[in-house]
């Protein structure tokens, strides 16, 4: 949602249309349903792969509707298959698993549906461009495109010309003439270009190692290292423990975490936590909060009822995690929240409450739907590691790290430059303060911020783009 679609808000919300699920027979799969997307694919093709698909057990619907979860495309850009998505009125588009056709040859190959992995996502071009510029530290253009990137998501219809986003708020010269070449040609050129850009890719590579930000990863780049290998056997480089964390764990952690697996990391949390403290307040944040299929971690928010009693929590139920044999990393970070520096104008999501960066061992075994499964050969080891994060703030700061840490990054941005524009508010994941009233606006729940921003309350769903 954009600075727009917050103004949007403050009047009715329209309840989308539900659209009618079908049945199926003979379904072996039963956690995933599958679309295909007929654009770009024809209908011939379409209909043999609907048939395969369904011969191997899997279901698949031929009207999008709410029970999809895996929408399938051929050789489609991401803006135009997100605004197509959008004219279908589900009650989520960012919920189901929007993949290429890579995705689903391989779970055809192997006659299950393969997990998820980055290389099937329909990549996002503007997503890619904001990366570039934050690879070149340009934070302008970075956000431009990550503003454009949501505000097309959002966009209630197809994008069929560049009439109909020429109006648009937020976006730019560059944005609009992206938008012209996908429109246009079916692709992006300057996009292509950074994709084929050496510099791009060893970033790109190097930042998907856990700890490994941009700055490390140009360093190393302007060594001349270009692949991972490069780095784990040159000399004279020293990783820090997180990286070195990073690199032990690299293939499980670049894997998708499933919404199986999240739920069964909920339980050991909650097990855990409530050991150590029955009263503990607990919950899922992030992605999966949001209903999300698949994230790249799992994070959590908890708290004590009662103020001051949450000090040296995390560092009991780290304790207890590496006394279960389950923790396999841990950063901790102690608490450096003062509430006498409120309100704080940092737009960054840095915030100061304790918090740790964890790698967990997650047993197959405890995960529902894949007991007995007969996973990817050669994965016979039964676990794998789970990036996990856990954040534990005063409980009068809870509402408002709850609402930081459900995010999404962009929902968060663009309900703080909303508070801050239309209602000369800062927002953060401490507090929210009223300049006009010069004092900090007390919450205990996410509505009740809704409500001091004068904004309808928003689902965790909804808070995807
Ligand atoms: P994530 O990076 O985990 O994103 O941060 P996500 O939405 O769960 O998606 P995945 O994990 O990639 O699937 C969750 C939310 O927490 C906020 C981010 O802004 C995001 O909205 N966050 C993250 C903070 O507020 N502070 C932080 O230090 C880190
Ligand atoms: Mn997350």
């Amino acid at each position: 949602m954009n600075h727009a679609g917050m103004l949007a808000l403050v009047k009715k919300r329209k309840r989308p249309v539900e659209a009618g699920a079908q049945g199926q027979v003979e379904v072996k799969f039963k956690e995933v349903t599958l679309y295909l997307v007929e654009r770009k694919m024809g209908s011939s093709r379409r209909n043999f792969l609907t048939s395969l698909a369904r011969s191997k057990g899997f279901r698949v619907e031929d009207v999008l509707s709410d029970d999809v979860t895996h929408v399938v495309a051929e050789d489609n850009q991401a803006e135009v298959l997100w605004a197509w998505l959008m004219g279908h009125g589900l009650r989520d588009v960012s919920r189901v698993a929007v993949l290429d056709i890579s995705w689903f040859t391989d779970s055809m190959r192997e006659g299950r549906p393969v997990r998820v992995e980055t290389r099937h996502c329909i990549q996002d071009v503007m997503e890619e461009l904001a990366e570039s510029s934050e690879f070149n530290q340009s934070k302008g253009p970075c956000l431009a495109f990550r503003q454009a990137a949501s505000v097309l998501k959002s966009l209630p219809s197809a994008v069929h010309c560049l009439e109909a986003i020429q109006g648009l708020p937020c976006l730019g010269e560059h944005t609009k003439a992206v938008m012209e070449e996908i429109l246009t040609f079916g692709r992006s050129f300057k996009v292509e270009e950074i994709r084929c850009d050496e510099r791009y890719q060893a970033l790109k590579l190097f930042t998907s190692v856990f700890g490994v930000g941009p700055k490390t990863a140009e360093k190393w780049y302007r060594r001349g290292l270009r692949s991972l290998q490069e780095i784990l056997t040159e000399p004279n480089i020293q990783l820090n423990r997180m990286q070195r964390a990073g690199f032990l764990y690299y293939s499980d952690i670049s894997k998708a975490v499933s919404k199986a697996e999240a739920k069964a990391l909920g339980c050991i949390i909650e097990e855990t936590v409530h050991w150590i403290a029955p009263d503990a307040i607990l919950a899922l944040t992030g992605g999966f909060r949001r209903g999300k299929e698949y994230g790249h971690d799992v994070d959590f928010l908890l708290t004590m009822p009662e103020m001051g009693k949450e000090e040296g929590l995390l560092l009991h139920v780290i304790d207890r995690l590496k006394d279960q044999g389950i923790l396999l990393y841990c950063e901790y970070q102690g608490s450096t929240f003062d509430v006498s520096k409120l309100p704080s104008c940092r737009f960054e999501d840095m915030d100061c409450f304790q918090k740790c960066f964890l790698i967990l061992r997650l047993e197959q075994g405890q995960v529902a739907g894949e007991r007995g499964l007969q996973r990817d050969p050669g994965d016979s080891r039964g676990w794998r590691a789970v990036r996990v994060d856990l954040v534990a703030p005063p409980v009068d700061r809870y509402a408002f790290a709850l609402l930081g840490w459900t995010g999404s990054k962009q929902f968060g941005r663009d309900l703080r430059t909303f508070a801050q524009k239309e209602r000369l508010m800062l927002l953060d994941n401490h507090a929210l303060y009223d300049k006009t009233k010069k004092l900090c606006l007390l919450a205990t729940t996410e509505e009740d911020i809704f409500a001091h921003l004068g904004l309808e309350y928003v689902e965790p769903w909804q808070r995807n783009a």
